[in-house]
């Protein structure tokens, strides 16, 4: 089987509070999954389980504490700013188009740059035609940006835009964090449609990361659900929301909460007590919300079964304690 992008074994660890309380979370504990060519691949969970972490990650913003990545089978450095060759075939679409363009820059301009910076081409005229043609993919044309600022376009157009944007340097995977939740309802699906779109018509392979449930069923080929820094569950998106497992997932069919619009990716961190005291739980991270946990839940940490073709983190499907 052909892999595009592999994480193996990813943790981050990160340290909160004051100078003279601190403690250690681990935001990302021991992630392992990989994406094939022409594949989406949802990353799911409650607000805080370690999705955005586990993103700025794969795209070099963050350094892991330990733990790999591959890109077509070979290691990558883990390194900040080390990754030119890399990001340009792993390109990143964001919550908030607005915040993804330059206001002061018109978005033709912004495309521009783009192409120049990552020397596709320093011709002008071929650069307008390519600009067209990606955008054309996306449902809007080169006129449509023209000499307009990010601010005269609606949110869905920016978002539109800014996926046109990522493709302008071909790239095979696009990581898009929760790129619907600022998008009227009504557009959601037409932008979560285009991830198919470009799936099928040109091979990309996309990591969508969301709260939202019914667009992650309706697009995802596969699906990993994460809880506080783990991933609990992981297969076909059929079987995993259909059929859920974990009990986790079986709450989160239920309950999970929209994402929050006015998140950032560089926001003031806070965490909540009850966030907090998941985080250092021993054994099953989920076992203090869990409608059927063992004794052994609170003290063993749940290894990852295979059950069908899904891997599941629970006890309940492990044969040594039935
Ligand atoms: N720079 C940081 N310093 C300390 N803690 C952090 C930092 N970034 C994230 N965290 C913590 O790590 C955990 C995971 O955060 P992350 O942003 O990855 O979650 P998320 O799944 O993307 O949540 P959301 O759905 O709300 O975007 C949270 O408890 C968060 O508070
Ligand atoms: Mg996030």
């Amino acid at each position: 089987m052909k892999k595009i992008l592999e994480i193996q074994n990813l943790t981050k660890v990160y340290s909160i509070g004051s100078l003279f309380s601190r403690s250690k979370i681990t935001a990302v504990e021991n992630v392992s999954f990989y994406i094939k060519p022409s594949e989406i691949f949802t990353l799911a969970g409650e607000s805080g389980c370690g999705k955005t972490t586990t993103a700025k990650i794969i795209l070099g913003f963050e350094e892991p504490t330990s733990g790999k990545i591959l890109f077509e089978d070979n290691p990558i450095s883990i390194k900040k700013g080390k990754r030119y060759h890399f990001l340009k075939k792993v390109q990143a679409v964001f919550q908030n188009p607005f915040e993804s363009f330059n206001p002061l820059l018109t978005v033709d301009d912004i495309f521009f740059e783009t192409i120049y910076n990552y020397r596709v081409t320093t011709n002008k005229e071929e650069a307008i035609k390519l600009i067209d043609e990606k955008l054309k993919v996306v449902g809007l044309t080169f006129d449509d940006i023209h000499g307009r600022y990010p601010s005269e376009l609606s949110g869905g157009q920016l978002q539109r835009a800014s996926i046109a944007r990522s493709l302008l340097i071909d790239p095979s995977v696009l990581i898009t964090d929760e790129p619907v939740s600022m998008v009227d309802a009504s557009l959601r699906m037409s932008i979560v449609n285009l991830f198919a779109k470009l799936k099928s018509q040109i091979g990309l392979s996309v990591i969508y990361i969301t709260h939202d449930l019914a667009t992650a069923y309706y697009v995802s080929d596969r699906i990993a659900i994460m809880f506080r820094g783990n991933i609990v569950e992981m297969g076909p998106v059929d079987e995993v929301l259909i059929r859920p497992k974990h009990p986790y997932t079986k709450l989160l069919r239920e309950s999970i909460p929209e994402a929050d619009p006015q998140k950032k990716w560089d926001k003031e961190i806070t965490i909540t007590d009850v966030e907090y005291e998941e985080y250092l739980r021993q054994g099953c991270k989920f076992a203090g919300r869990c409608p059927v946990a063992m004794e052994i839940c609170k003290k063993e940490v749940p290894k990852e079964i295979l059950v069908d073709d899904v891997l599941v983190k629970c006890h309940m499907y492990d044969k040594n304690f039935e």
